[in-house]
């Protein structure tokens, strides 16, 4: 199982790699496969259904977390800080020891970059851990008018680069950076010491990270480019629920083979 010393000795040696979760069924297929699990607040979108993520709060953060973390033994686990749960350094605490001491999630993730290194350093002098989100930041969707691509050009780049220092330097020892162009997510990975985890970020990030529903292809309802499906997930399922409607239907289920 990975630690915060392993996670960040990873870097320029071995990428890593992290899904989401948000429940102990998917965690417990998940566990042991890969380095690190989110409980994204993503499970706004794909688990309930919403259109951002805005709406997920602290209580169903936790609530999904210890159901992760029932089905995570051996996985290191993050928990997504949800919108307007760290508005300032003491929201920020209050919330992040809520998230320490009702679950055993080893880290918290917060969006922001250099306007939000105050409130990494506020809860990493008070030994919470921190993994830093920049580039595309969902929470930030709604009020930059859509989900923007970030790092087009020379300024934007430097931008996020100057974003990724602040939060490394402010002791968050990871970042997730989503959503920029190839280049940028390059520059970003070479300015910091800490590792990168990318998504829609390109291939010179230190490591990669996918929502499940995603890349097992059971959210349809929108694929982002970025994404590699590694199953049909919702055709399998509703191709055999509808198999399994068929069988009730014409009685053929269940048949001697299924009865005491
Ligand atoms: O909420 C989430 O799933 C995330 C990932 C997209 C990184 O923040």
């Amino acid at each position: 199982m990975k630690t915060i010393t392993s996670i960040k000795n990873a870097k320029n040696s071995e990428k890593l790699v992290m899904i989401t979760a948000y429940d102990a069924l998917f965690a417990s297929l998940f566990d042991e496969k890969v380095d690190i699990i989110l409980v994204g607040d993503s499970l706004n979108n794909s688990f309930n259904g919403r259109k951002d993520t805005l709406s997920a709060d602290l209580d169903m953060m936790i609530y999904h977390t210890k159901a992760v973390l029932m089905g995570a033994k051996n996985t290191f686990v993050v928990t997504d800080m949800p919108f307007a749960s760290y508005t300032d350094e003491k929201i920020a605490l209050k919330n992040a020891s809520q998230i320490y001491r009702q679950t055993d999630a080893q880290a918290v993730k917060i969006e922001g970059g250099k306007e939000r290194a105050h409130i990494v350093k506020t809860l990493t002098n008070n030994s919470i851990a921190v993994v830093g989100h920049i580039g595309l930041m969902p929470q930030f969707a709604r009020s930059e008018g859509g989900f923007k691509i970030k790092g087009k050009d020379s300024e934007d780049i430097q931008k996020l680069i100057d974003d990724a220092r602040a939060i490394e330097d402010a002791g968050a020892f990871c970042i997730v950076v989503e959503g920029v162009k190839e280049e940028a997510g390059k520059a970003v990975s070479e300015a910091v010491k800490i590792p990168t985890i990318g998504i829609g970020a390109g291939k010179h990030m230190d490591g990669q990270v996918l929502v499940w529903s995603d890349m097992l292809g059971f959210f349809e309802e929108f694929k982002p480019k970025f994404v590699k499906r590694y199953l049909n997930g919702a055709d399998l399922v509703k191709k055999a629920v509808e198999q399994y409607t068929k069988d009730v239907k014409s009685g053929k289920f269940p048949n001697d083979e299924f009865i005491y």
